[in-house]
């Protein structure tokens, strides 16, 4: 079974967790990242509440894969601009496995979730599962076990010898 992780991590939390399930599954990984950075200036808060962000070219042909991992961070209760652009560029989906994982300060993870997979269902894609991470739990390196576990939870075939 081929995997693809697609990560988006502005500050390096999902990243880190996405590398262990890239690790534990044998998966190929591609960053998700923007073309402009995010301006930090409260002012340009509205660029962070857009719909989509224009992305640099990465992996998002499905073709050659069985299972998607998107790891994303919750921002405001949604995916971040860049991972919905990420999403709606997916090609060769159909038939294709996925599942989420997020990372979130305290909340809005279900939201998350349940909002790409939404959106991935709708292009006939079949959700397998799911993780949620706390960044706290990450910042103290918490991290590795419950990563293991939902790379596990996947329940490929390609796990089972594991
Ligand atoms: C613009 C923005 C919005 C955020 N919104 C939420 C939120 O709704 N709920 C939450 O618990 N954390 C929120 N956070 C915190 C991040 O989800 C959390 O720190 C995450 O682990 C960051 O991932 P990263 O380091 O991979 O970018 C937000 C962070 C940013 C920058």
């Amino acid at each position: 079974m081929k995997v693809l992780v697609a990560c988006y991590s502005l500050t390096g939390n999902t990243w880190k967790i996405a590398g262990e399930v890239r690790d534990i599954l044998g998966a190929d990984i591609t960053r998700i990242d923007t073309v402009d950075a995010p301006n930090w200036d409260m002012k340009c808060m509205s660029e962070w509440v857009q719909d989509r962000a224009r992305i640099k070219p990465c992996e998002q042909d499905l073709g050659r894969y069985d299972l998607l991992v998107v790891a994303t961070p919750v921002w405001a209760w949604l995916p971040p601009p860049a991972v919905n652009e990420y999403l709606a560029g997916l090609k060769n989906v159909r038939g294709k496995k996925f599942a989420v994982m997020a990372t979130a300060g305290k909340c809005g993870f279900e939201d998350v979730i349940n909002d790409i997979k939404g959106k991935l269902e709708a292009k006939g894609m079949e959700f397998v599962g799911s993780g949620q991470f706390l960044s706290g739990e990450i910042a103290c390196g918490d991290y590795k076990s419950k990563a293991a576990e939902f790379a596990r939870s996947l329940k490929m075939p390609a796990m089972a010898a594991l």
